[in-house]
């Protein structure tokens, strides 16, 4: 038995009603695994500007700095801001990310047989698909400065700025390197190297290191044809490596693979570790989905899943980890889902596919 310690921030729109299942799940498996996770919730996103001034406030970074792991909802509203400004929704996220160097985004994606017939893509393409996604998190366009609209009198202009360091580019890679060869050891590198610097000295960095790993596979490809190949041949990934806004966009993709939006995970990792593991901040790929807040009809499985991922990455705790996930599978197989899965089948409540989920982990 051992304690462990986790900072839960639930933020805007659905976010709350998915972190609520994801807590009854490790609820369960403190209780089926005679385990205690010390969770403490904390604000983030627009409650946090309303009662703390600013999108996160420095002592909830404080704390979720001295945890174990993050356990993270959603954030957003209606408009579009800087993420940089303390009073936007998003600068909470934004600046967990950076701050506490999570610089490898996790996205695995994996069809649940139950779940291929219902997606808009063919039965037959779905077929062993099961892939991790490592989105790099820290770089790139989201943090290249300058970033700003310049108003003139002959019209405004924007820029964004896409910098990476070698670096960077390295630290991701090797993350990349290493998950491959725990897996099928193929790595697709993603870049646009006919057009942008940045993806040349990815390119580089990719050549330099891949003699150092001579049991992977290593393809590279650009962004665009990886879009199509995503769809067209989604069983040949193994690992995929990419920057931080063609990682964000292409898992949005992926996540058709697993049927909906709604049913990614993901995990933010660093070289931090914890007693336990790796420090980790774990979030569902889909955001605020305002569309559904307060209605208990959003998809909780892509928050439930990275509730798994925290077990085994954070905590250590891989037969709990696996636990979740299987009793994810039992509870989509047995028929719990709600609308953006269950094609023309019955559809459940958002606690009622959560409850269902907690059923199978303590059963
Ligand atoms: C994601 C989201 C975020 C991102 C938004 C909410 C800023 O789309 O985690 O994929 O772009 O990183
Ligand atoms: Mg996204």
């Amino acid at each position: 038995m051992g304690t462990f310690s986790i900072v839960v921030l639930p933020g805007d729109g659905v976010g709350p009603e998915v972190i609520a299942e994801a807590l009854r799940a490790l609820r369960a498996v403190e209780a089926r695994y005679g385990h205690s996770f010390q969770m403490e919730e904390a604000l983030i996103g627009q409650e946090a500007i309303a009662r703390e001034g600013a999108g996160i406030s420095d002592a909830t970074v404080a704390r979720c700095r001295a945890s174990d792991a993050i356990l993270f909802g959603a954030v957003g509203g209606a408009g579009v801001g800087r993420p940089d400004d303390p009073q936007q929704p998003e600068y909470g996220l934004y600046r967990l990310r950076k701050e506490l160097e999570l610089f490898a985004n996790v996205r695995p994606v994996k069809t649940i047989p139950a779940l291929a017939q219902g997606t808009t893509i063919k039965r037959e393409t779905l077929r062993g698909v099961d892939m991790i996604v490592v989105r790099e998190l820290t770089g790139g366009l989201y943090y290249g400065r300058p970033s700003e609209i310049r108003e003139s009198k002959s019209g405004a202009s924007a820029i964004d700025t896409l910098t990476y360091t070698e670096a960077e580019i390295e630290r991701v890679l090797r993350f990349g390197f290493e998950l491959a060869r725990g897996r099928r050891k193929r790595l697709t590198s993603v870049d646009k190297a006919n057009v942008l610097a940045s993806s040349r000295l990815w390119r580089r960095v990719v050549d330099r290191l891949a003699p150092e790993y001579p049991d992977i596979e290593v393809e590279q490809i650009f962004v665009d044809a990886c879009a199509m190949a995503l769809i067209r041949r989604p069983n040949s990934f193994d690992v995929i490596v990419t920057e931080n806004m063609f990682g964000d966009i292409l898992t949005d993709e992926a996540s058709m693979l697993a049927g909906s939006l709604g049913m990614l995970p993901s995990a933010s990792l660093g070289t931090k570790r914890t007693k336990h593991g790796q420090f980790g901040l774990y979030e569902p790929i889909h955001g605020t989905a305002t569309h559904h807040a307060g209605k208990n009809t959003a998809n909780p499985l892509a928050t439930i899943l990275s509730a798994a991922l925290l077990l085994r990455y954070s905590l250590g705790l891989k037969r709990e980890a696996n636990a979740v996930e299987r009793a994810v599978q039992r509870a989509v197989t047995a028929g719990y889902r709600t609308k953006d899965i269950a094609g023309k089948g019955k559809v459940n409540t958002t606690s009622e596919v959560g409850e269902a989920v907690t059923n199978f982990i303590l059963g």
